[in-house]
């Protein structure tokens, strides 16, 4: 079955993977939510009903794990982080129309209602399996209560997720050498009853599902392995006290898990925002239960939820299938992965705090790049995108062009449109409808800026300061060609530059907000009479990246001291206690240990932390597979020495083969490395 193409008579649902409410929000979080709200604002734009949703995941480890820290209870935490982050998206201009929260009234019932159902529909069982338990706290290990191996890639793994390795979700029991994060002691395995989700019943779905599924090739390609594998069923229970507890018999003491809750608040939020409007302005059966245009905007970590168990509850309850996943890349800060304890991010309240526009970030975060690729901020490119595109193409041609306008006509010169510009223009508005078809969020950005582009051609080209003496019809034609390519201009780029493209729409002499505006709008007559314009945007000089720099350089420093000050304080007691079991001499000398020069480091497109890396190990060159993306420049890596673990058995990491292991210390993976000169291939002993 093949979609019509946007705009659609259905009500679109356009959500954003909920933020869990644990923490601040920093310029990386963002790009999700900015994108959210432009899809939703294009898919407006060209006239398609649509609820922008989201809203808080307040439950599971993540906000169980802070509270204790803090020593509060998880839903003070929970409720805290809830309301920072409602406040905070508006001043992005991202703008939800409706965010609730997972723990809200209407998420617990439709959760519950959700697991009845699927449950009388017989897709779900009880099965006795061996958890993660830590004798020494008397408490089972759920989730990030846990570490240890992912038993698919051989990655450093946490409870639920394989988050540096191969992303997948990890059933309880799976983890291999489980440590209690708790108090760093090897967990045990004790048997315990929980509850089951049966996904293999939607397998032969879920086959043609992610054949009609749209979004971006990540999120259909990723999926196809483990909806054509063994599709295996999901624990949906945990032995916690925060969360939804299981609505049914036999697991009174269990609550939800958070997986099973979150995504139906995409649900239980569109349901508010009816209750809110009424059913007349938007209808939240019609889209969930009906013919809706569900599109889910998410990050790559988080493809299998959305593509394989979510669409599994959805069909096991009878409602609509998502329509699209669009899953964005991995965003690194000056090519290192963001890092909330190193206080290495660019925070989002402190970007406002810079009294820098909220636009200039949605333009980079939306435009850098394709949505599913990884995208790099540094101040620098900042800049560089600002300076080049948004002051030197769209800033300077309405500026110019409206300013001539004025000045000349105090507005629009009274002449109609010529042709060429209202093919241009038309043309303009096709790569924007195509751009929403392909999912294509850069796309949309840039049938503004090339509609700007050809603007400050064709005022070039056209030259109208040299026809107002001696051809002034010509230059009126000009010049009133150039009003409606504004007028465009603010239409194209009002998803985007919702506040900027506003403020142009007042220049314009417009009334309301463009935001009200539909595709056609652009080609419709602009005012008479405008004033004199401002210019919408101001570069950024090279002084201000330095202080921005700097800035950020003396809190990641202030940050790492702050680090080790607290790591000489508890001195000890992080680590685990060393082992009783010791090891013979021979043992020892089993391990084949060599000195190694890393040649040649690149980052495994699509795993956010593994690094491919050439290594010269004296005898050979060996390609070893590390997770290192997010800890290390990978471009400083070439001509490191470091020790490698040469008689390792080969392994497979994310599809690339590691022809050993290297050595590295702790959970910032400090290379282990030589003191003196020796060469690459001395044993090491
Ligand atoms: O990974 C996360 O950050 C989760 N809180 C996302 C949940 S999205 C959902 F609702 F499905
Ligand atoms: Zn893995």
């Amino acid at each position: 079955m093949s979609h019509d193409d946007y705009p659609t008579d259905n009500p679109a649902v356009v959500t954003c993977g909920l933020p869990y409410a644990n923490g601040d929000l920093h310029i990386g979080h963002l790009r999700t939510y900015v994108s959210g709200d432009v899809f939703a604002r294009a898919l407006e734009t060209l006239g398609q009903q649509t609820a922008f949703v989201s809203g808080s995941d307040m439950h599971g480890t993540p906000v169980t794990v802070l509270a204790e820290r803090e020593g509060v209870s998880p839903d003070e935490v929970a409720l805290r982080y809830y309301e920072e982050h409602r406040e905070l998206f508006p001043r992005f201009d991202v703008e939800f129309d409706n965010y609730g929260h997972t723990d809200d009234e209407t998420n617990v019932a439709l959760t519950k209602e959700f697991v009845r159902t699927l449950d009388e529909e017989g897709h779900i069982y009880e099965k006795d399996i061996m958890v993660a338990y830590d004798p020494a706290e008397e408490q089972s290990l759920p989730d990030r209560y846990v570490e240890g191996t992912c038993p698919y890639c051989g990655a450093k793994a946490r409870g639920d997720e394989c988050d540096e390795g191969c992303g997948r979700h990890l059933e309880p029991g799976e983890i291999e050498d489980p440590r209690s994060t708790i108090t760093g002691n090897p967990a045990e395995y004790r048997e315990q009853t929980h509850k089951f989700f049966r996904v293999s019943d939607f397998q032969e779905y879920l086959q043609g599902f992610i054949d009609r599924l749209e979004g971006t090739d990540n999120a259909r390609n990723q999926p196809r392995e483990w909806i054509e594998g063994e599709l295996r069923d999901w624990c949906i229970t945990r032995d916690m006290d925060w969360g939804i507890e299981y609505p049914g018999e036999g697991a009174e003491d269990l609550v939800l898990y958070v997986w099973v809750d979150a995504p139906i608040e995409y649900v239980s939020s569109t349901k508010q925002y009816t209750e809110r409007v009424g059913e007349e302005t938007y209808d939240w059966e019609e889209a969930w239960k009906e013919s809706g245009d569900i599109v889910h905007i998410i990050g790559r970590d988080i493809i299998q939820h959305h593509t394989v168990f979510w669409p599994a509850m959805l069909r096991g309850v009878g409602y609509n299938e998502p329509r699209a996943v669009m899953a964005s890349g991995f965003m690194t800060l000056n090519g290192k992965g963001f890092s909330k304890s190193r206080n290495r991010a660019v925070w989002a309240e402190e970007y406002l705090d810079e009294g820098l526009h909220p636009d200039l970030l949605r333009y980079y975060l939306a435009t850098n790049g394709g949505f599913q690729q990884d995208v790099d901020f540094s101040w620098e490119k900042f800049q560089e995108r600002v300076n080049g595109e948004l002051v030197g193409t769209v800033g300077n041609f309405l500026y110019r062009s409206l300013l001539f306008a004025y000045r000349n006509y105090e507005g629009t010169p009274d002449t109609p449109l010529s042709e060429e510009v209202e093919h241009r223009i038309e043309s303009a508005i096709d790569d924007f409808g195509e751009a929403v078809n392909d999912y294509s969020i850069r796309n949309v950005g840039n049938a503004a800026v090339e509609l700007a582009r050809y603007g400050n051609e064709y005022i070039q080209r056209n030259e109208p300061w040299k026809l107002t003496d001696e051809d002034p019809e010509r230059a009126a034609q000009v010049i009133r060609d150039c009003v409606q390519i504004a007028k465009a201009i603010a239409v194209l780029s009002s998803p985007i530059l919702s506040g900027k493209a506003d403020d142009l729409w007042s220049q314009l002499g417009e009334d309301g907000s463009v935001h009200d505006a539909g595709i056609d709008v652009a080609l419709a007559e602009p005012p008479e009479d405008f004033g004199e314009p401002d210019e919408l945007f101001g570069k950024i000089e090279d002084e201000r990246v330095e202080e921005l720099n700097e800035k950020l350089r003396e809190r990641t420093e202030a940050a790492a001291s702050d680090d080790e000050e607290a790591e000489d304080e508890s001195a000890t007691d992080d680590f685990q206690p060393v082992s009783d079991d010791r090891i013979s001499f021979d043992e020892f000398q089993d391990l084949d240990l060599r000195v190694g020069r890393i040649e040649t480091a690149e980052p495994i497109e699509g795993a956010d932390a593994l690094v491919r890396l050439e290594v010269d190990i004296g005898v050979e060159t060996r390609q070893i597979v590390a997770g290192l993306k997010q800890l290390h420049d990978v471009d400083d890596l070439p001509g490191t020495k470091i020790v490698v673990v040469a008689n390792l058995e080969k392994a497979e990491l994310f599809g690339v083969e590691s022809n050993g292991m290297l050595l590295a210390a702790g959970e910032q993976a400090d290379l282990l490395t030589t003191y003196g000169d020796a060469e690459p291939g001395t044993k090491i002993q």
